[in-house]
């Protein structure tokens, strides 16, 4: 594949993981490198006022062994954001990312995330001042607009690009949308139409061939897949490997499933303790083990779990429920195709 260049970074990936609150921490990008050494990926939000007071946030703890790697900041203050971008600079990013698309009330209230898009100016004087405090390359990701009658993303993407942003991320929905209907990736192509820059389309992904078809509409350089690589952290690997080859790589095996949740719980706790590593990793064991078969009882008590102990009693339980089924789905076979000789043999 042609390289994507974002300013002076060069990335060998269609796949661009964006920030996700909650999500995408140390833990979780190190399940992903597990498996994707080539992704680009994104910290959670990080809220530039309070690294005024705590310069020290664990969100932007990176790890030597995981860039490609961004930092995305919120905020709507020029001042402060050059500052936080500096620390987020000193931290290693390989980018910088500023939060343009955030639809939560309790963030645009502040001018912060989405609201950015309803004062352009604003946005530009933010993101140039980012732009002159940092010497990597600044990104932006936003939505479509703020609502049905505001959708300014062409024409601010535009401005943007003109004060120095090296790429853009792209979410087919408005702020008013919040996550509701379905990303509009026709809307998504207005913007790549309107900057030089690469456009990383985003919204609805959830297979490679959603991300084929994404790319197809938009006319996108690569695709941003949040929701569908939680609790699959090898969504970007497979996604990669098909964009780039045409073939399929299998996802894990169930009970293989059941051990990577485990690891990322394990991945939690050395980072944030037993307490808070195991409440945290709730979300996660649930995600990991989603359709798999007679697990609705014991995934609703892994989501109550509070203790590593606990969590693995139950994922053992599951691989036993799993085996089992295995076991049964065997004899099945077997009866099945003895059958089919029986048949044959007359
Ligand atoms: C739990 C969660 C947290 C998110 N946090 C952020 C965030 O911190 N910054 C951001 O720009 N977008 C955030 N998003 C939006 C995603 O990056 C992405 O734009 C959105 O989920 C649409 O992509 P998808 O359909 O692939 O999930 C978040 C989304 C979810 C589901």
């Amino acid at each position: 594949m042609k390289k994507i260049k974002i300013g002076k970074l060069e990335i060998d990936s269609y796949v661009y993981i964006p920030p996700m609150a909650g999500v995408t921490d140390l833990a979780f990008r190190k399940m992903v490198r597990f498996f994707d050494k080539e992704t680009l990926i994104a910290t959670e939000m990080v809220s530039s006022k309070a690294l005024m007071y705590n310069p020290n946030q664990s969100l932007m703890k990176l790890s030597p062994d995981e860039h490609p790697v961004g930092i995305q900041l919120f905020g709507h203050e020029s001042e402060v954001m050059a500052k936080a971008a500096v620390l987020a600079e000193v931290q290693g990013a390989d980018f910088l990312d500023i939060n343009m698309g955030c639809p939560a009330p309790k963030i645009t209230k502040g001018k912060d995330g989405a609201a950015l898009m309803k004062e352009p100016d604003l946005a530009i004087e933010i993101t140039k001042a980012v732009i002159s405090s940092v010497k990597i390359p600044v990104t932006v990701k936003m939505r479509l607009g703020w609502d049905e009658c505001e959708k300014n993303a062409p024409n601010l993407a535009s401005r943007l690009e003109q004060v120095g942003v090296c790429a853009f991320t792209i979410h087919g929905r408005t702020r008013e949308q919040g996550y509701t209907g379905a990303a509009d990736w026709n809307a998504i192509s207005q913007v790549k139409k309107s900057v030089s820059v690469p456009v990383f389309g985003n919204g609805d992904v959830r297979s490679p061939h959603d991300a084929l078809k994404l790319l197809e509409v938009t006319g996108c350089d690569g695709v941003a897949i949040a929701r569908a690589t939680m609790g699959a952290p090898w969504l970007s690997m497979q996604i990669n490997q098909f964009l780039k080859t045409g073939s399929f790589l299998p996802e894990p095996e169930n009970i293989e499933k059941l051990a990577l949740a485990l690891k990322h719980l394990d991945e939690l706790i050395k980072i944030k303790g037993e307490t808070v590593g195991v409440r945290e990793g709730r979300r996660h064991l649930i995600n990991y083990t989603k359709g798999m078969p007679e697990s609705a009882q014991i995934r609703a008590q892994i989501g109550q779990v509070n203790s590593r102990y606990e969590a693995k009693e139950l994922l053992s339980r599951l691989k036993e429920e799993l085996l089992n089924r295995m076991e049964k789905n065997n004899f099945v076979k077997e009866a099945e195709t003895s059958k089919f000789k029986l048949i044959s043999v007359k």
